[in-house]
């Protein structure tokens, strides 16, 4: 399967997985820019790929408008999928609204609840699901394949970005007009919820201003780390 996918360019390899697999592919969008670029190729090429994205409740303002203009661009819709009310209501009752600041723990208590849950209800069914995942992203991605298998969630990971490199996936938003979450002009590269991404300055690592107050691997628990 690798070396077949990695065969083929962006919209040819998503072809041949909707293809493969009818019906069964999901793709998870935080709507960065990674994730609008597999957008553009999903909407614009009508492939069968079921687009979803995990609404924590604590995004920028700004991501929810481009989700909007996203919508109406391509005049296609995706699902969002919510925490559990039940679950939000007692962590936020017992431990506050930024426990997360707090500890590691605390931190990812809070991502379990607000996306964790939400990705194991839109994965339920399927047999692939597709991310915006770079190698170059990360140490801890820097080893990831274009096909994997996550055992944990028990699905094919398809990760068809997963050897561009970032000029690649600008040259690919201008050249397509894509729209842009208007934070990437601000200094954000990797967007995540509100309270745990910050603006970076010029050099530091594209994942410094997630989590920035952690030492830890900073990941949420969406994706696994070697
Ligand atoms: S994270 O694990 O640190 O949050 P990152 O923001 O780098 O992940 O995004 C990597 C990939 O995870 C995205 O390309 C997307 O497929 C998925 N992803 C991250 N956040 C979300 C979200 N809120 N909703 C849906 N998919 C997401
Ligand atoms: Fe909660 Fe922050 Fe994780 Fe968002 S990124 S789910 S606010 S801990």
């Amino acid at each position: 399967m690798i070396e077949i996918l990695e065969g083929f360019d962006l919209v040819d390899s998503l072809k041949f997985v909707s293809k493969k697999f009818p019906g069964k592919v999901v793709f998870s969008t935080s709507f960065g820019q990674e994730d609008q670029v597999i957008t553009d190729a999903i909407f614009k090429n009508n492939i069968n790929i079921k687009v979803f994205t995990l609404d924590t409740g604590r995004l920028f303002p700004e991501t929810y408008e481009l989700m909007d203009k996203t919508k109406a661009r391509y005049k296609k819709s995706f699902e969002t999928y919510f925490p559990e009310n039940e679950k939000v209501e007692t962590l936020v009752k017992e431990k506050g609204f930024n426990s997360f600041y707090e500890s590691v723990e605390n931190r990812k208590e809070c991502c379990n609840i607000r996306k964790i849950i939400g990705l194991k209800r839109a994965l339920k069914g399927n047999e692939v699901w597709i991310t915006g995942l770079r190698a170059e992203q990360s140490e801890n991605r820097s080893s990831m394949a274009i096909w994997e298998f996550d055992e944990g969630n028990n699905i094919h990971k398809f990760n068809p970005l997963v050897h561009w490199s970032a000029s690649k996936m600008e040259e690919y938003l201008e050249e397509n007009n894509v729209p842009q979450n208007v934070l990437h002009k601000k200094g954000f590269v990797s967007i995540g919820c509100q309270p745990c991404t910050r603006a970076i300055e010029v050099g530091e690592h594209p994942r410094a201003g997630r989590w920035w107050w952690e030492e830890s691997q900073k990941e949420c628990g969406l994706h696994a780390v070697k």
